[in-house]
C-alpha cells in the first residue's frame, strides 16, 4: 500500500483516475517521479489555462520570493495587491465600461460562491435563489445548495435550503421555453415559489457536461432579471480567465451580470485565489462581513497580474478562438462519423464528447484508454458520460493535435468494448 492509501482520507478522487505520483510540470505536459511524460487536458479543472509553470508567471513569483516580498497580509493593502487591482481594472475593468468592486474571498471558489449568495440575500433582503439543473458551483453548505448533481448533495441533503433549480436548456429541456417557464413561476401567485434574490448560472456548465448556453437565452435572462429586479450572479470560476476565448465567458451575449465569481486561473499558476465582483450599488456588506485568513493571495496576486500581462503579449484569447476550430474540425470530422449516436459540445477549449446514447460507462473506458496512452483527460456530465477536453489556452498546436488524436484512439477503443 502506497502512504496515500495507507494515510489519506477515502475522499480523495483524481488521483484514482490517474494513479501515478506526479513530480514536476511544464506548460502541457506533467512528469512523474520515475520520468513518465502525460500530456494535460485536464488543466487542473481549469485553474492552469497559462500551462504549468509558465515562465513569464513563475519568474515574478521567484523574484517576489527572493525579494522578501510579503506572503501573508489577511486583507491589509500591500504593493502586490495594489497591482494587481490595477491591472486588472486597466486590462480587464475598464476595456469592458464595467465599474464593478472587487471583493477578495476565502482562496477557492466556492467561497466566493458563498459571498455572492450572502451578498445577493443581503442586498435584496430575500431568501430564495434560483440555481439550473446542471450546476456546479462547489462544496461548501451555500454553493452546494445552488449544485445540482445528487452524488454530490448527497452528504447535506437535508441542509441544503431555500434554492429552487430550473431548467437548463438542454437534452430534454432544449427546446421548450425555459424562460417562459421561468417567468410563469414569477408570475404565478400559487406558484409556490418565493421571488429569489438571484439567478447563479454558468454560461457553459462545466462540470454538468460542457452545456453552452446560446447567447440569445443569456440575453433573455438578462432582461428576465432587469424586468423582475433579480440579481443575476455569473460564475466564471472554471469558464472564465479567457476558457471560451474572452475573458469572460458571458461577453459573447453582450451582457454584463450584477456580480461575478472568478477563481481557478485567475492566478495563472495555479495559487489558490477568488474574488467576487460587484455591482457597486451592491457593495453593501460592512466591514468584516465576509472575514477570513486566507484572503488575497499575495504570490497569487503576483502571478495574476503577471498573467494579464501574457494574456495582451501573446493574445492569448484570439488564440484560443484559433485553437477552438482545430478541435471543433477534428471532433466534427474524425470523432462524429464514429457513431452517430456519439455528440459533441463546446466553444473555445472546453469540449464534451458525449457517450449517453450508446453506454454511460464509454466515457470511462475512454478516459482510461487515454491515461494508457498518456493523456490526462477528465469526465464530466450525467452520470459522467462525457469525456471533457479541456487543455491549457497555451498548448502548442502540436500538443493539441496529438492529444486530439489519443482521444480518437481511445474513442474507438471504447466503441469497440461495446461491441
Ligand atoms: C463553476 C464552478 N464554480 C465553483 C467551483 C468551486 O471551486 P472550488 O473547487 O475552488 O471551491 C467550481 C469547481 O470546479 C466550478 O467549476
Amino acid at each position: 500500500m502506497s502512504i496515500f492509501e495507507e494515510v489519506e482520507s477515502e475522499v480523495r478522487s483524481y488521483c484514482r483516475s490517474f494513479p501515478v505520483v506526479f513530480d514536476t510540470a511544464e506548460g502541457s505536459h506533467l512528469y512523474t517521479k520515475d520520468g513518465k511524460d502525460y500530456l494535460d487536458f485536464f488543466d487542473g479543472a481549469g485553474a492552469l489555462n497559462y500551462g504549468h509553470n509558465n515562465p513569464y508567471l513563475m519568474d515574478r513569483a521567484v523574484e517576489y520570493i527572493r525579494r522578501k516580498g510579503i506572503t501573508h497580509a489577511l486583507d491589509m493593502s500591500t504593493t502586490a495587491k495594489e497591482a494587481f487591482l490595477e491591472t486588472f481594472r486597466s486590462e480587464i475593468l475598464a476595456p469592458r465600461g464595467m465599474d464593478h468592486k472587487v471583493m477578495f474571498c476565502g482562496s477557492t471558489g466556492t467561497n466566493a460562491v458563498e459571498a455572492a449568495l450572502k451578498l445577493a440575500r443581503k442586498a435584496t433582503g430575500r431568501d430564495t435563489v434560483f440555481a439550473f439543473s446542471g450546476a456546479f458551483h462547489g462544496m461548501s453548505l451555500g454553493s452546494l445548495a445552488v449544485t445540482s448533481g445528487n452524488d454530490s448533495r448527497r452528504s447535506l441533503k437535508g441542509s441544503l435550503n431555500s434554492v429552487v433549480f430550473m431548467p437548463f436548456p438542454y437534452g430534454f429541456n432544449k427546446t421548450f421555453d425555459t424562460i417562459a417557464y421561468i417567468k410563469n413561476v414569477l408570475d404565478d401567485d400559487h406558484s409556490g415559489v418565493d421571488k429569489p434574490a438571484a439567478i447563479i448560472l454558468e454560461t457553459v456548465q462545466a462540470e454538468g457536461g460542457v452545456i453552452v448556453a446560446e447567447a440569445e437565452w443569456l440575453l433573455a435572462l438578462r432582461a428576465l432579471c432587469d424586468e423582475y429586479g433579480i440579481l443575476l450572479i455569473c460564475d466564471e470560476i472554471q469558464v472564465g480567465c479567457g476558457r471560451t476565448g474572452t475573458f469572460f465567458s458571458f461577453e459573447r451575449a453582450g451582457i454584463i451580470p450584477d456580480m461575478i465569481t472568478l477563481s481557478k486561473s485567475i492566478s495563472g499558476a495555479g495559487f489558490p485565489m477568488s474574488l467576487l465582483l460587484m455591482h457597486p450599488s451592491l457593495d453593501v456588506f460592512t466591514p468584516g462581513e465576509h472575514n477570513g485568513t486566507f484572503r488575497g493571495n499575495q504570490l497569487a496576486f503576483i502571478t495574476g497580474k503577471a498573467a494579464l500581462e501574457f494574456a495582451k503579449n501573446t493574445n492569448l484569447f484570439a488564440e484560443v478562438k484559433r485553437k477552438e476550430e482545430i478541435v471543433r474540425t477534428f471532433l466534427e470530422n474524425e470523432i462524429l462519423p464514429l457513431d452517430p449516436r456519439l455528440s459533441i459540445r463546446g466553444i473555445g477549449l472546453i469540449w464534451g464528447i458525449e457517450f449517453r446514447e450508446i453506454d454511460i460507462r464509454l466515457s470511462k473506458t475512454a478516459q482510461v484508454r487515454c491515461f494508457e496512452n498518456n493523456l490526462v483527460i477528465e469526465r464530466a456530465g450525467r452520470e459522467d458520460s462525457v469525456l471533457k477536453l479541456m487543455p491549457a489556452l497555451t498548448i502548442p498546436d502540436a500538443d493539441l493535435k496529438r492529444g486530439l488524436e489519443i482521444v480518437k484512439e481511445a474513442t474507438i477503443f471504447a466503441l469497440h468494448s461495446a461491441g
